[in-house]
């Protein structure tokens, strides 16, 4: 049997002739392949190589300048620091469009804290529809089985990169469900689904969506989210908007469960109306307070919602364009209508070639790797998920940045599977 080695650029096997020591051109019979051409790396970078999940990116030409009328050294209660906590009331209401009558909270323990404040105020008064498809909703139904022990609860699952049968939400109950699931890059296709004269209330963790995907208001009616996810800001305050169907609830309904302090929205029976003007429940850090401000006031300045969604749904575009002509990579969510344009999330495919073991290496080991070139931080996915990457394509990440990125995910998916094939 005649051996030869042959160079590859495709990275597919292919015949070829040689020519023997005596001059005559022979076919190999088989022929053992070796890829010995390494792809080199691409000329350009990423301008910035932040592509995490949370905390997101800062918003393009941030500098810690952008903090300087923070109000430091004094109360948040103050005058002064409830014009600033009004303020970040006042502006994410009006960038997202909000119903007149819908009222907005700054509270405490970031997205968590937001929701788990509503499911623990709210849940309990009527039997309970959970969507799970990832890890937050996984975490939510956790919540309303494990710890507020719900006895009429139905949980609607579905594995990684699938939606549950969203036909089959009974809206006469309260339901939850998180518009965005971050750690599978899977989103709700639109609010189509949602009854508009439900008897139940939504209770909507949009943390990954509410800045860069529409939002159909009139069919929400809590909706959470934090500082550090689509704006770049810093984390540990939340956001907690309520329609007028979630108000009554909260003054019409006392739940069986004791409420910690930082739970507490009512006050003698009544919506505690001083939470929703700013008088947090507790002190919240006002440099954050500072950053979210200008994290606002960046978004405004390029054009409001649309503009933000836009930017996010170019680099989703830019993407999908490359997974298309890209062998080795596929996305996690099965569904197009469901791919998410902030969490995107990549798995290596079966036609990549690598075996299980290689295949379930090779998001970490990618991901290390253009991490060590300053490429691309934080783009592994999430621990509870299937390996995969997942890059944040937000609307502070600039599109251009994800175009620069997808030739250096060629490059590192090369070098890692011609070293996993030696
Ligand atoms: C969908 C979703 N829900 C909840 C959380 C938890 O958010 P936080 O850390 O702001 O509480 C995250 C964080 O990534 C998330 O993506």
């Amino acid at each position: 049997m005649l051996r030869c080695k042959i160079i590859a650029l495709t990275g597919s096997p292919f015949l070829h002739s040689v020519r023997l020591a005596d001059g005559a051109l022979r076919r190999p019979i088989a022929c053992h392949f070796t890829k010995s051409i390494m792809m080199a790396k691409p000329a350009r970078r990423p301008k910035r190589p932040e592509f995490s999940s949370g905390p997101c990116a800062k918003r393009p030409g941030w500098t810690l300048e952008a903090l300087q009328s923070a109000l430091l050294g004094q109360s948040h209660r103050s005058t002064e620091g409830k014009v600033k906590l009004k303020a970040v009331i006042d502006e994410s209401h009006a960038l997202l469009g909000l119903p007149a009558d819908y009222v907005l909270a700054v509270v405490p323990g970031s997205d968590t804290g937001a929701l788990e404040m509503a499911l623990w105020s709210m849940l309990g008064a009527r039997g309970v529809d959970i969507l799970a498809w990832e890890n937050f909703g996984k975490t939510w139904a956790n919540d309303a089985e494990k710890h507020l022990k719900l006895d009429d609860l139905r949980l609607l699952e579905a594995p990684y990169g699938l939606l549950p049968d969203l036909s089959a939400v009974d809206f006469d109950r309260d339901v939850v469900f998180t518009w965005n699931g971050t750690t599978s890059g899977v989103r709700v296709p639109n609010g189509d689904w949602i009854a508009a004269d439900r008897a139940g209330l939504t209770i909507c963790d949009a943390t990954s969506a509410i800045f860069c995907m529409d939002m159909p208001w009139d069919k929400l009616d809590v909706v959470t989210w934090s500082w550090q996810k689509a704006l770049g800001g810093e984390a540990a305050h939340g956001m907690l908007a309520l329609s007028p169907r979630a108000v009554e609830r909260l003054e019409t309904y006392t739940p069986a469960w004791p409420l910690p302090k930082v739970f507490r929205l009512t006050k003698g029976g009544k919506l505690n109306a001083g939470i929703f003007r700013g008088e947090t429940i507790n002190t919240p850090s006002m440099l954050c307070v500072e950053d979210a401000l200008d994290g606002l006031s960046w978004a405004r300045s390029i054009g409001g919602h649309n503009a933000l969604r836009m930017r996010s749904e170019a680099s989703l575009a830019a993407v999908a364009a490359w997974v298309e002509k890209t062998h080795w990579t596929e996305f996690l969510a099965d569904d197009p209508a469901t791919r998410s344009c902030t969490s995107i999330c990549l798995q290596i495919s079966d036609a990549a070639g690598l075996s299980d073991e290689d295949r379930e290496a090779a998001p970490k080991k990618i991901a290390d790797l253009l991490a060590a070139e300053g490429v691309a931080l934080d783009i592994k996915g999430h621990r509870e998920a299937p390996p995969h990457l997942r890059i944040w394509g937000g609307p502070t990440v600039d599109p251009e940045d994800i175009e620069a990125l997808l030739p250096w995910l060629d490059w590192a998916f090369d070098e890692i599977s011609r070293a996993q094939a030696a």
